[in-house]
């Protein structure tokens, strides 16, 4: 076999593409050759993705939908037709940009339903939209992007934790079931990224809040869209058809998998 990621045939939905990690997902996905659907809640946001792709020579549609509705997934999937490889990544981290951090104790079950509806809801509704698909296929991969958050917790960000580690736990639930069918399903687990989500941040990295974080890494700077994005690939690749159940950190090392 050879070492070329050549995703060509390949049909990928990846959602919350209009920015920051699905973007650039999407266009390392299409460089290599895949086919992208480009969800996002904001459909002006997706258009500009595909308009990327398009200007690059790749392939890509917008697929506009909210993960949190579950008759607009289907409905949009049933619409563009089923991907091969699902890249579960739209998320809530609070609010678009950053949201406020509270102790647990302080807060009220309203506050946490966005990161339910988002982080788990979201990507219980996607994955079971497509996964009938790809069993029926033979063939198939879910990628879900949590958080180191999931993994640690989060002093201040209980329920985003609790939201990204219940998506953990759905995705290796179905590596156990769709296994034997050909479909792979892995968690890539971030740590801080520079993104539009965290721009505030990184646009003042001299600050001594940006300066605590980065104390906390190993290799102190934030992570980039295409740190997460080859992984991904290879994942999503031939090359990736033996690797299921697991939570691969991209982090810097802020943690280690044991
Ligand atoms: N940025 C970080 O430091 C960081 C750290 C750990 C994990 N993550 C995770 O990585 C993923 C991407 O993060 P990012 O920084 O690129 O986020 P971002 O906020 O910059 O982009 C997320 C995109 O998802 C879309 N989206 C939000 N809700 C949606 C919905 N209901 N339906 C469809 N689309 C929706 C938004 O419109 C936005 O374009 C998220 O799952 C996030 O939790 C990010």
């Amino acid at each position: 076999m050879s070492l070329a990621l050549d995703l060509s045939g390949r049909r990928v939905l990846i959602t919350g593409a209009g920015q920051g990690v699905g973007r650039g997902l999407t266009l390392d996905f299409a460089a290599s050759g895949a086919e992208v659907m480009v969800n996002d809640l904001h459909t002006d946001r997706a258009e500009s993705v595909v308009s990327e792709v398009h200007t690059a020579g790749g392939r890509a549609l917008p697929v506009p939908f909210d993960v949190t509705d579950y008759a607009s997934v289907t409905d949009a999937l049933s619409a563009a037709g089923s991907p091969d490889i699902l890249i579960n990544n739209a998320g809530n981290a609070g609010a678009e940009g950053f949201g406020s951090r509270s102790a647990f104790a302080d807060t009220e079950p309203a506050s946490w339903e966005p990161f339910l509806k988002v982080n788990l809801y979201g990507v219980m509704y996607c994955t079971r939209a497509v996964l009938p698909a790809m069993i029926a296929n033979k063939w198939g991969r879910v990628i879900t992007i949590v958080s180191d958050a999931g993994r640690t917790g989060d002093a201040g960000g209980a329920a985003y934790a609790a939201s990204k580690a219940g998506a953990a736990g759905l995705t290796r639930s179905i590596a156990l079931e769709a296994g034997r069918h050909g479909v792979t399903a892995n968690n890539i687990a971030l740590g801080t990224m520079r993104t539009p989500l965290t721009e505030p941040l990184w646009a003042q990295a001299d600050s001594p809040q940006a300066k605590a974080i980065l104390q906390n890494y190993a290799i102190r700077r934030p992570g980039s869209p295409g740190d997460v994005s080859h992984l991904a690939i290879v994942l999503a690749s031939d090359h990736g058809s033996w690797i299921t159940g697991q939570t691969i950190p991209v982090n810097g090392g802020y943690s280690f998998a044991l």
